[in-house]
């Protein structure tokens, strides 16, 4: 009798301490059928999962053969406009055909190929996950029975940052491009959070250390204290929103100690994100949901040749590819050992025989202003 009592007191604790997902609730998604009929970003194509709220939807979608990320897009079929992808799980791991999206009673989500190999998961196994939820706002979320989120994808942006999602000091504190339209994997440029605020660099094969190409506080904004956190945020300027402001918020604590790039749309731009793009341009889409086409605007972009404000697009490190000059936002020359030469997609420096010293030698350029090595 009394291991009775025993087991049946076991049995309620076990029950209290692990809350679980009803099983009407969980799901298993398989990446299989049809591709979807729109034009997607990337030009990739895709299959649509069941779990929407206006205007994001899940997602598989592909940009090489059966090499699929798992995906959240923005946008609605109805505009007829490019959905364009603003989260995604697995970058640089990609799954394939008939992979496997599980969200199981333990509360864990896992991304796994045909195989049963773990490309992805939340790792939320047992810590009181009852439901999942996709937000209107584009997060989602593994709750609680409270109501708390467990885990929430705005807290792993890859490329992109919704409005109200952040960057933050010891968790994922910076956002990394992607290589190219095809390829999923991390590409040259990083958008960094450090303590005075954000900061722009490029890494290539050439450059074993990041290189810094843009620091936001030492012209815009100056911080006194160190940031823990930057948030892009979106608010109605006038109580009617007869216009909006966009801001990226630097953080401490909490409370905000700066801020820059506020734009200023003239209607609901809440449905906006930040891009820090294949190119290394940081930009700003919004997608207004009341319109039949043309949804998308681009409501900022850092390195323009038109904005004055900012910066031309010579401050973009690949812009005139490896080694082409660039003047005014355009590339304007190819530098060789006859003088500048026009430049093209195929201005690139010479390559070297060999490492010995004797092998090239320095050459002026006429102006004077840059020295290059050269094989000759
Ligand atoms: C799921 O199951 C619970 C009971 O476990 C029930 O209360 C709820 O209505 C069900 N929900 C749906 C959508 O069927
Ligand atoms: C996916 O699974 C289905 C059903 O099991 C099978 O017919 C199909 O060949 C699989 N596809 C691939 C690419 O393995
Ligand atoms: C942040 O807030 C916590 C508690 O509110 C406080 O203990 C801490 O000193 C604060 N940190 C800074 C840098 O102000
Ligand atoms: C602005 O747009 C968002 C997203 O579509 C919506 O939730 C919000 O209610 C809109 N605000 C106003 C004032 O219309």
């Amino acid at each position: 009798m009394p291991s009775l009592v025993c087991l049946f007191l076991f049995s309620l604790f076990v029950c209290i301490a692990q809350a679980q997902v009803p099983a009407n609730q969980t799901f298993k998604f398989v990446n299989e059928g049809e591709f979807g009929p729109y034009i997607v970003e990337y030009d990739g194509d895709y299959r649509m999962l069941d779990l929407f709220a206006s205007p994001h939807q899940l997602a598989f979608y592909n940009t090489t053969p059966n090499a699929f990320t798992l995906a959240l897009r923005m946008g609605l079929r109805r505009s007829e406009s490019l959905f364009r992808w603003v989260w995604e799980a697995n970058r640089g791991n990609p799954v394939g055909e008939n992979a496997t999206l599980t969200f199981g009673q333990d509360g864990n989500l896992v991304l796994a190929d045909a195989d049963g190999r773990v490309a992805w998961q939340t790792n939320t196994a047992n810590k009181g996950v009852v439901g999942l939820r996709l937000l209107s706002t584009g997060n989602m979320v593994l709750h609680n029975s409270k109501g708390d989120f467990v885990w929430e994808s705005f807290d792993y942006p890859t490329d992109t940052l919704l409005v109200g999602q952040s960057l933050k000091a010891g968790k994922v504190s910076k956002l990394v491009s992607r290589a190219s339209d095809t390829e999923n994997k991390d590409g040259a440029y990083s958008l960094v959070m450090e303590p005075k605020g954000l900061v722009l660099y490029y890494q290539s094969k050439n450059t074993p250390k990041p290189l810094l190409y843009y620091r936001f506080t030492e012209r815009n904004f100056n911080v006194k204290r160190p940031i823990d956190q930057v948030i892009l945020q979106c608010e109605p300027t006038t109580d009617e929103g007869y216009a909006y402001e966009i801001t990226v918020r630097y953080l401490l604590n909490n409370s905000q100690v700066g801020g820059i790039l506020p734009v200023r749309p003239k209607y609901n731009s809440t449905l906006t994100f930040l891009r820090l793009g294949i190119d290394g341009n940081i930009r700003l889409y919004t997608y207004s949901d009341k319109v039949d086409w043309g949804a998308w605007e681009t409501t900022f972009t850092l390195f323009d040749s038109d904005n004055y404000w900012w910066e031309g697009e010579c401050q973009l490190p690949e812009k005139c590819r490896g080694f082409g000059l660039c003047e005014d936002s355009q590339c304007v020359a190819c530098p060789s050992s006859k003088g500048l030469l026009g430049w093209s997609k195929t201005c690139e420096p010479q390559k070297l025989p060999s490492c010995d010293a004797k092998s090239f030698h320095y050459y002026k350029l006429d102006g004077g202003f840059i020295k290059v090595l050269d094989s000759l």
